[in-house]
């Protein structure tokens, strides 16, 4: 029998369990094996047609997206807010029930408002794909994160992951937090104290301020950008202070006892939070986060794809 996910939407990793999180890994090795090979397209959703509805930029999610799409042969519509019949009032609700009434089977949206995959969710009955909601949750980053460290490591059980920079206004953070806590990993947040959200260590977090005692600590560092688009206040002096005080750079690694594993969701701010010599650097997977990508997105959207089919 085929085994499938609990959920019938993507929303967030706090709504998977555990063996959801494996059948997506195992999905995601089989297309990974596929994207290797010479053929790299199947015909599996040809009968499907998927609509990317992105009111935020985006290069990595979206074209990954697309490209998983496309892989499994559904019919892909794009749809940005720019440019589009938003900038005239109409609402989220009408703009994608009247794409969906174009017989559209699954919505793959981005949002900058927290819990708006959730909202759409509630009102429309496709599946609904969260590709990042505003500060709330990322969840196909935190899958493709995880998929990485797994493949790097052997494992993401028992492992130490630290998470620095702007966890404040991280959709990363959050999700990449509970996925790495289902699959058994450690975890920390790193980052000055004004950018630690207000009783993180009650999501079972360690806490550090010192990033040096922060990477001596961990197997993998997941470095993230400072979201100044996110910010409405300054949060600290400036960028070169926090690039003193937390940027990493290949002299700060290379005097540890220690190998971390860096990783960056990007974009990147080189020279802010990663110098190009780390972020180019041996210790890096942050391009093999990006091919990962494809391969997780193409079982998120076959799994569910399997649920449509079920009704
Ligand atoms: N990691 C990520 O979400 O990148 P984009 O904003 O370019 O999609």
């Amino acid at each position: 029998m085929n085994r499938l996910l609990s959920t019938r939407n993507l929303l967030g990793i706090r709504e998977l369990n555990r063996e959801d999180l494996d059948l997506i890994f195992e999905t995601a090795d089989n297309f990974k094996n596929l994207l290797n090979s010479k053929i790299r397209k199947v015909p599996t959703l040809r009968d499907i047609t998927i609509a990317n509805i992105f009111f935020e930029n985006s290069t990595r999610t979206r074209v990954s997206f697309e490209l998983a799409e496309k892989r499994l042969s559904a019919d892909v519509v794009n749809f940005s807010s720019s440019g589009s019949s938003v900038s005239k009032g109409e609402t989220l609700i009408d703009t994608v029930r009247n794409i969906l009434s174009m017989k559209v089977d699954m919505v793959v949206m981005r949002h900058p408002v927290p819990g708006a995959c959730v909202f759409l969710a509630k009102h429309i009955d496709v599946p609904v794909v969260n590709a990042g909601d505003g500060t709330r949750e990322h969840p196909t980053q935190a899958l493709l994160d995880a998929f990485s460290i797994r493949e790097k490591l052997g494992t993401v059980s028992g492992k130490k992951v630290v998470i620095i920079g702007d966890i404040l206004h991280s959709r990363v953070a959050l999700s990449n937090i509970f996925c790495l806590q289902k699959l058994g990993a450690e975890v920390m947040v790193c980052g000055p104290a004004t950018l630690l959200p207000r009783h993180i260590e009650s999501l079972g977090v360690k806490v550090e301020t010192d990033v040096r005692k922060a990477l001596e600590w961990a197997d993998v560092a997941n470095v993230l950008r400072i979201q100044l688009e996110r910010q409405d206040i300054r949060y600290f002096p400036s960028l070169r202070e926090y690039t003193l005080n937390f940027g990493i750079n290949k002299t700060i690694l290379d005097s540890l006892n220690n190998n971390p594993v860096i990783m960056h969701p990007g974009p990147i701010n080189r020279g802010v939070e990663l110098s190009s010599d780390v972020a180019d650097g041996t210790h890096s997977i942050i391009l093999d986060q990006v091919e990962n990508g494809v391969a997780i997105r193409m079982a998120v959207i076959f799994l569910l794809s399997q649920k449509i089919n079920n009704n």
